[in-house]
């Protein structure tokens, strides 16, 4: 047992004083929120939300509960993050599940969704039967927190992970979800159909620079969420080489960027003949997002088109 978690300091071992205790302990550790830790894993370990947890700060504990919340906490000076230790990470305010198959959803792919969704309001879109695909849903965080805020849209999530697939099943059922579906492949290679908006938060990580990753995502997160080949681009280039056939005229791309990869992947996406709009930075100011869009102009390259031969998928000239 750890020494806060004994509980034979001055401070007791009363809900409070172990939290307390704790915290300095996961501070002396070098843990970057302590408090917040300390505060997660004793709630946690007595199935106590914030509020509850502060309400019962003076109360005793016997010795299972002192064992519970030292087990979380020696796990936790291990570097297991705390989503992973209590199983549920918040993402766009929606809780999901995690587990070793998947990557724990992070604050920053938020920026995905923001930019998704400023570009479909921007052009009046959100309220359309869109069609959405998310490649390497992983526990399902971008498709399902798009889904949540675009009623009247269905997508599908894909990844190699079967574990990954079926807690993203899970997480769609808890949050309520029925429009999403999962498919197990190579990044889009189930699917067929245009999409109106493809979003994905791939593997970004240089092989070459797993190893200085920090212990809490090297060792706990899995290296095929992380791993984006010898400079980190091989999946931006996979899904250069393949969004663009799916998605229909005036369709989008939503990418996640890792640091410093926001010219590089410009670069192919513009290749691809997609139009970029403006890189969308995170919290931090970093270009976390950038939306790539298929122009509608493409085919009247080849000549003017009859308005009502589009509708029908018809693309050949008419002059
Ligand atoms: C960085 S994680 C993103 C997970 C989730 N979208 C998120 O943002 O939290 C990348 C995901 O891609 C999946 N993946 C890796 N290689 C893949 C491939 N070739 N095809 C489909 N998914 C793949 C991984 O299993 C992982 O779930």
């Amino acid at each position: 047992m750890t020494l806060a978690v004994a509980g034979n300091g001055p401070q007791g071992a009363t809900v409070g004083g172990i939290r307390r205790a704790l915290a300095e302990e996961f501070r002396a550790a070098g843990l970057d929120t302590p408090a917040l830790d300390a505060r997660i894993l004793i709630g946690h370990a007595l199935r106590l939300d914030h509020a509850a947890l502060t309400a019962a700060a003076a109360q005793s504990l016997g010795d299972a509960e002192r064992i519970a919340i030292a087990a979380l906490a020696q796990r936790r000076l291990a570097n297991e993050p705390v989503a992973r230790i209590v199983g549920e990470k918040e993402f766009w305010s929606l809780r999901f599940l995690v587990d070793a198959t998947t990557l724990v959803p992070r604050p920053e792919t938020e920026t995905v969704v923001e930019a998704a969704l400023a570009a479909l309001a921007t052009e009046g879109r959100r309220a359309e039967r869109l069609r959405i695909a998310d490649l390497g849903t992983g526990s399902g965080a971008l498709l399902l927190a798009l889904l949540f805020e675009l009623p009247g849209a269905f997508g599908v999530g894909t990844d190699i992970s079967i574990g990954a697939l079926r807690l993203a099943r899970t997480n769609a059922r808890r949050l309520g979800i029925d429009r999403a579906h999962f498919a197990a492949c190579d990044l889009a290679a189930a699917l067929g159909e245009p999409f109106d908006l493809i979003v994905s938060n791939p593997p970004y990580v240089a092989t070459g620079d797993l190893t200085g990753l920090a212990p809490e995502v090297r060792d706990f997160d899995p290296h095929t969420a992380l791993d984006g080949g010898t400079d980190g681009l091989r999946f931006y280039r996979a899904i250069a080489a393949t969004v663009p056939a799916l998605l229909r005229p005036g369709g989008m791309l939503a990418i996640e960027l890792g640091v410093g990869q926001a010219h590089p992947v410009a670069d192919l996406l513009a290749a691809a003949g997609l139009a970029l709009l403006p890189a969308r930075p995170d919290l931090a100011g970093r270009p976390r997002a950038v939306v790539a869009k298929k122009c509608r102009e493409k085919h009247r390259e080849r000549g003017t088109l009859d308005p009502g031969k589009i509708s029908l998928g018809i693309l050949a000239r008419t002059d």
